[in-house]
């Protein structure tokens, strides 16, 4: 890829331009946010450590959008985190301002470009960047679901002390303590973990992956996680960077998948050169189909305050 730009230096959206030149997924990564020097400064910051890492890519900041120009990829970390007095519907609407403008401002610059959102609340931001970019929905896409499994993968190795990577995941659903795990697609090399460890040890598990962000911001208390978010998110630009056809759960717009229509929610998709090259429909229980739609319910309750 030639250029991949990341719009927020903040944690996460500098985390992740450092993953992608580490990973040297670009020849260049541009770092874009309205705070004068912040960009600038981690960007060359991160540049410096090229000749330590070994990749060829540059790293850019501005508080402009014409570096952006021509990027195939970006992704949008912008937004403010929720300061005291602010309610939800508060920071909704906040970050509904902030991602629509920071889309309107890119997408220009960039038309062929697939759009990564991971700011939150993601299922939500991922709608209003995809109206404000008018893309298609295979360009836009939210990033949840890779990171919720990611953290429900690590707790069932620890619990198993086996590795991480013999550990497989799937949820479905709205990011975080909506999201909707489907435990019997969840396996240790294709055991499923239902034969491993015992029903009310995995309702255990599922909650603290549910609970995973709010259990680090507790931990931080003035910020919120960001190392396997932008992991999380570098996982899905690898994905598309190197056409990978990987099978991962993200946030996509469903127009009668899952008999759901016109809402962001997590599903497992094949994310390819063309962004989403597939939606993948699985046959659901009961109950799974019922927590899917409260789930969708929900986004579009969220969606429906923005009056877009
Ligand atoms: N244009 C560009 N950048 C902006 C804008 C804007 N209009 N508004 C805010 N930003 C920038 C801020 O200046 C800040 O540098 O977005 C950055 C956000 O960084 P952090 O506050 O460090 O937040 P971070 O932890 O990176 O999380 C970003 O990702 O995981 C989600 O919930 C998280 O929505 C949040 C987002």
């Amino acid at each position: 890829m030639k250029k991949i730009t990341v719009i927020g230096a903040g944690n996460v959206g500098a985390t992740a331009a450092q993953r992608i030149a580490e990973k040297r997924l670009a020849e260049k990564v541009v770092l874009v946010d309205i705070l004068d020097g912040i960009p600038q400064g981690k960007a060359l910051d991160m540049w410096e450590s090229a000749p330590v890492e070994m990749f060829d890519t540059a790293v850019i900041g501005s508080n402009h959008y014409e570096e952006t120009e021509g990027s195939e990829i970006v992704v949008i970390t912008a937004g403010l985190a929720r300061k005291p007095g602010m309610t939800r519907d508060d920071l909704l609407l906040a970050n509904a301002k902030i991602v629509k403008s920071v889309t309107e401002q890119v997408a220009p610059q960039c038309p062929d470009s697939i759009i990564i959102v991971v700011s939150n609340p993601l299922d939500v931001m991922t709608y209003v960047a995809m109206k404000a970019s008018g893309f298609d929905r295979n360009r836009v896409i939210g990033m949840a679901g890779v990171l919720d499994t990611a953290r429900f993968r690590l707790f069932l190795a620890q619990e198993l002390d086996v590795s991480v990577r013999d550990i497989q995941a799937m949820v479905l659903g709205g990011h975080g303590d909506s999201m909707v795990p489907l435990v019997r697609y969840s396996t240790v090399s294709g055991i499923p973990i239902s034969e491993l460890i015992s029903a009310k040890r995995i309702d255990e598990l599922v909650d603290r992956a549910k609970n995973g962000g709010i259990e680090i911001v507790n931990y931080l208390k003035t910020g919120s996680a960001f190392y396997a978010p932008s992991a999380s998110a570098v996982e899905m630009v690898e994905a598309i960077a190197r056409n990978g056809k990987r099978i991962l759960p993200c946030s996509v717009f469903l127009q009668g998948e899952y008999k759901l229509n016109d809402v962001f929610v997590g599903v497992p998709v094949k994310l390819g050169s063309n962004g989403i090259e597939e939606i993948i429909e699985l046959n659901l229980t009961d109950q799974e189909t019922f927590a899917l739609k409260k789930s969708a319910d929900d986004v579009a309750a969220q969606i429906a305050k923005l009056h877009l």
